[in-house]
């Protein structure tokens, strides 16, 4: 989603925002754009397009200037193109913004009778030019504030004014916006890896913090013009740079590191010996867990398959009753939520507009919240009671993988935490079960040893245009989120079912063009999904089977077969997980197709 950028500084500001947009590309974006003051006023280069689009017009006749604002755009107002890329401009004001205005059709039509001329489809001009109208009778801090008094909705923007040419204003509310302070430079950006590369002394802005940077220094302030204090914290660099590393897709790097990203997860976290899990780095206490009747799940895409994951093994291992909801569905239900619930909110950024308002939702209704959370600092992080990073690293690739994993581990943790403090687990069982955890890593390395194995049956598979995937009990998670992977990054339509109700509609979609991905697992259920290969045979179809190497040999009709080491059920699901990613890759790169930043999707959606 869009990603924002500003610098003042002693450097070449147009290169670091460049720079910086560069490191917001995993967002997802379709257009982007720079500005910065000039002797004549200040100039906008946008386009259309990638940053390499960019770059080619930024830099005929390189600009020289020590401030400057960049943005991407992912179009939710208006199509993809220059006029409607950011910046926006009006007579003395510049802006880029990111978050949607809600009230701005109203606002668009007191602004034209007042005689502004708009030239873009999108509800950010809006901004612009109210911030300029302002800016004719008061000063750029004044007109700032007074236009966000008239504005619904959401956003983060970056301000210039023609008339204070060495000033960027930021303000956020309900978007992302962070400070970066640097020795004598400043960044304002979305995110900290767009310019972490040269600081890690960081502010987190909150709700209606407004900003005001200028060679000098910076000025907090709030929106009636009150100064404010915030705290700075340091965000150390990450030993897994936001860098390739080698490979050739973010999202092939970002599989591969499982092992050490799922490793990362559990250090400091568990006492193996005792069978116990570290409670403090979930910042709760057994006191406040004990009062626990009900856990819900919130959560969006592929963090809300791990969270229906996460119903499976909390009710199966603690026997505590979970219910999961779509982030974007709980706050609209009246969900009944009380002061003796706990509210996990599970996502990568901490950003997602959903997941946020649905975290709102259940703190404003008295529920403990929890956020299992990946971005540090980020916002769900902050305003939870309670948060667990995952701490899987930066996560560049659209498409989650080591999140997603690293979030199914956090998930098993939490499990053992309410077995423990409720009595349903053993210290031995709890120790095998840690054990067992921390066996995982290692098993990954060998899953990813196969990959050549999985490659071949991408090469047999990338031309089909629908492919479904089948799995039971904490299976069904992962043939969702192996479905979704797929569809993400290769654009083939996918659909991930309990393989229960393959007779219930899925069945009629057989024939030999679709391929049907089972995950099987051993136990009761193992028959029974043996038993849906061979309906899909009988039809014509093909069958991709995974599943445990052990159990490989009672597979009796399958096309191909992937195996996996042996586990228990629950991190059966981990593994599982692994070669769906691989299969997803390899089939999305056979195909051509950007595996990164796939069309239309953006890392982080801030907007609901
Ligand atoms: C976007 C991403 C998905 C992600 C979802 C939730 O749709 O493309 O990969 O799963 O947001 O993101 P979160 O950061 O909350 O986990």
């Amino acid at each position: 989603m869009c990603g924002i950028i500003g610098y003042i500084g002693r450097d070449d500001a147009v290169d670091l925002v460049v720079e910086g947009l560069r490191h917001l590309e995993y967002r997802g974006y379709d257009s982007a754009g720079v500005a910065f003051p000039t002797d004549s006023g200040i100039e906008v280069r946008r386009c259309k397009g990638k940053i390499k689009d960019l770059e080619a017009i930024v830099y005929v006749d390189k600009p020289v200037a020590n401030v400057a604002i960049g943005h991407t755009r992912w179009a939710t107002h208006g199509v993809p193109s220059e006029y409607n890329a950011h910046p926006h401009s009006s007579d003395n004001i510049v802006l880029v913004h990111n978050g949607i205005i809600e009230n701005y059709l109203d606002l668009k039509k007191e602004l034209i009778e007042r005689g502004y001329r708009f030239t873009s489809e999108t509800d950010t001009e809006v901004l612009c030019h109210l911030i300029d109208r302002y800016s004719r009778d008061y000063t750029f801090e004044e007109a700032v504030m007074m236009a966000l008094k008239d504005v619904r909705g959401a956003y983060a923007i970056l301000v210039l004014s023609a008339r204070d040419p060495q000033k960027i204003i930021g303000v956020r509310k309900d978007s992302p916006l962070v400070l970066g302070i640097g020795e004598g430079e400043f960044f304002l950006a979305s995110d900290v890896p767009a310019f972490h590369a040269r600081t890690g002394r960081v502010i987190f802005l909150e709700n209606n913090d407004m900003v005001i940077l200028s060679p000098e220094g910076y000025k907090l302030m709030d929106l009636n013009g009150n100064s404010i204090e915030r705290e700075i914290e340091f965000i150390p660099p990450m030993a897994a740079g936001a860098d390739k590393g080698g490979y050739k897709h973010y999202m092939l790097k970002e599989i591969h590191e499982q092992p050490r990203a799922l490793s990362d997860t559990l250090r400091g976290r568990i006492f193996p010996e005792r069978g116990e899990v570290n409670l403090s780095e979930f910042g709760l206490d057994e006191g406040m867990l004990r009062g626990v009747d009900r856990i819900f799940i919130g959560a969006c895409g592929t963090s809300w398959h791990a969270a229906l994951a996460g119903k499976y093994m909390i009710e199966q291992i603690a026997r505590v009753p979970v219910e999961v909801d779509l982030a974007s569905e709980f706050r609209y239900r009246r969900p009944l939520i009380g002061d003796k619930d706990l509210f996990i909110a599970i996502t990568q950024s901490g950003e997602t507009a959903d997941t946020l308002a649905a975290q709102r939702e259940a703190k404003r209704r008295g529920a403990l919240t929890l956020s299992i959370c990946n971005a540090l600092g980020a916002t769900s992080a902050r305003e939870a009671d309670a948060v667990f990073y995952t701490h899987s690293g930066p996560e560049i690739g659209v498409a989650s993988t080591k999140a997603f994993t690293s979030q199914l581990f956090s998930l098993y943790l939490f499990s053992l935490i309410m077995a423990r403090i409720g009595g349903r687990l053993e210290e031995q069982d709890a120790v095998a079960m840690i054990a067992e955890l921390l066996r995982v890593p290692d098993k990954i390395e060998k899953i990813i040893s196969n990959e050549d194995a999985i490659v071949a049956v991408a090469k047999e598979l990338f031309k089909a245009k629908d492919f479904l995937y089948l799995g039971r009990g904490i299976l069904h998670p992962i043939a969702l989120e192996g479905a979704l992977k797929l569809k993400e990054i290769s654009y083939i339509h996918a659909e991930g079912y309990p393989a229960g109700e393959m007779k219930h509609g899925p069945i009629a979609l057989i024939d030999e063009d679709v391929p049907v991905v089972f995950l099987v697992q051993r136990g009761v259920l193992k028959e029974k999904v043996l038993s849906n290969i061979s309906e899909v045979k009988a039809r014509g179809g093909k069958a991709v089977v995974v599943m445990s190497d052990s159990l490989l040999g009672e597979v009796r009709q399958a096309d191909y077969t992937i195996g996996i080491p042996e586990t228990n059920p629950y991190l059966e699901a981990v593994l599982m997980a692994v070669p769906l990613q691989l299969l997803a890759y390899h089939i999305g790169v056979l195909r051509g197709c950007d595996v990164d930043q796939p069309r239309n999707l953006a890392k982080s959606v801030t907007v609901e």
